[in-house]
């Protein structure tokens, strides 16, 4: 492990740099979100969004809402469109500036599917059988109700991440092994018809940016939790946020204490408040000594309340000035397709496809 924040131990592992499109000297990292969540939740904002808000100062950042993946699922076309909308309110929200960075929308550049495709082509079938999130998924609907989508999921990711020659990809644990894949098969297609594509480094994010259910403290915040009140929804009423925290499930001793192990639901509390406050751990244990759960409920809840509100009330500005959110998107699109559009055109050609004559 190199530094606080992350594991880039795969970094490391042996970065190609082919000639690609013209870049800066910044490294470029590349991420994607799915739009089915409506709401954030803390998990998601602490644990992955504001490192993609923190990466746009010091990287090439390309960030997508990834709608294609999203209907490897069955979707309500209305409620898609809009949730598309509304994780790029969050987004724009959460401090993602498309000044600084590239914002998209995956389906607005059509590049991922054609380069996917190729990508599709160069897989082994027992290759892409063992990725486990595929064999969860399918397992838990049955494979009549599985989508060949769901199946080749992983290789329309790869190509989201070669298309931009990324060098990083943030991302959680859960994606570790497409991202092992991504840099199987640009090693792959680079050895069978000369180098194209950057190998990217994985960065994953660090356990201790993981945020924890508040009444199940021993279980990852999620919204697929068997109840909604230990779920921190940023778009909720702060009110119903605070009285959630205040009911957060911690342990019948009293101390105040960073104990994952023994005291997972003031772990969890403890490490929220310093997350969202910059304040160390250590210094909350002191400030905390000798008071009550309740005096730190009582704070952190206020803190979230802090954090929430403005959230809530810039991501309604957003949605409610359609015209300028599409004008980013439009921009953000036309950004990102100037680098997939060069990626893929030397793809083809590489491949041997015969170019086309206008
Ligand atoms: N599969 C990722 C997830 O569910 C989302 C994703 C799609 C992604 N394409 C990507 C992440 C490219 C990083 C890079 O979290």
């Amino acid at each position: 492990m190199r530094d606080m924040a992350t594991d880039r131990s795969s970094v490391t592992a042996g970065n190609t740099q082919p000639s690609g499109p013209a870049r800066g000297t910044r490294p470029r990292v590349l991420s994607g979100i799915q739009p089915t969540s409506g709401s954030f939740h803390l998990g998601n904002y602490l644990g992955a969004v504001r490192q993609w808000v923190a990466l746009q100062e010091s990287h090439d950042a390309f960030y997508m809402v990834v709608d294609q993946h999203a209907i490897t699922v069955p979707q309500d076309p209305a409620e898609l469109r809009h949730n598309t909308r509304l994780s790029v309110a969050q987004l724009l929200a959460a401090g993602l500036d498309p000044e600084r960075c590239t914002l998209f929308v995956q389906s607005h550049v059509p590049e991922h599917v054609q380069l996917g495709w190729i990508i599709t082509c160069l897989t082994g079938f027992g290759e892409a059988s063992r990725m486990t999130q595929f064999k969860d998924k399918s397992a838990r609907h049955g494979s009549d109700r599985t989508s060949v989508g769901l199946f080749t999921y992983p290789m329309l990711m790869v190509a989201d991440i070669l298309l931009y020659q990324a060098d990083e990809v943030p991302v959680g644990e859960d994606q570790r092994q497409h991202l092992e894949l991504t840099r199987t098969l640009a090693e792959r297609f680079n050895t069978t018809y000369g180098d194209t594509f950057t190998v990217p480094g994985a960065y994953i994010l660090k356990e201790t940016a993981k945020i924890y259910d508040l009444q199940e403290p021993s279980a990852k915040m999620s919204k697929s939790a068997a109840t909604p009140k230990g779920l921190v929804s940023l778009l909720d009423e702060p009110k119903a946020t605070a009285k959630k925290v205040r009911s957060a499930v911690t342990d019948t001793d009293t101390v105040i204490r960073f104990d994952r192990e023994a005291k997972p639901g003031v772990s969890n509390l403890l490490s929220i408040y310093s997350t969202l406050t910059g304040t160390g751990i250590g210094e909350l244990e002191q400030k905390y000594a000798g008071k009550g759960y309740g005096a730190l409920k009582t704070d952190l809840a206020e803190v979230m309340v802090d954090f929430v509100t403005p959230f809530r009330e810039r991501t309604q500005q957003y949605l409610d000035d359609p015209e300028t959110l599409d004008s980013i998107l439009a921009k953000g699109a036309e950004k990102a397709r100037a680098v997939a559009a060069e990626t893929l055109a030397q793809a083809y050609d590489r491949v041997g496809f015969l170019p086309a004559k206008h």
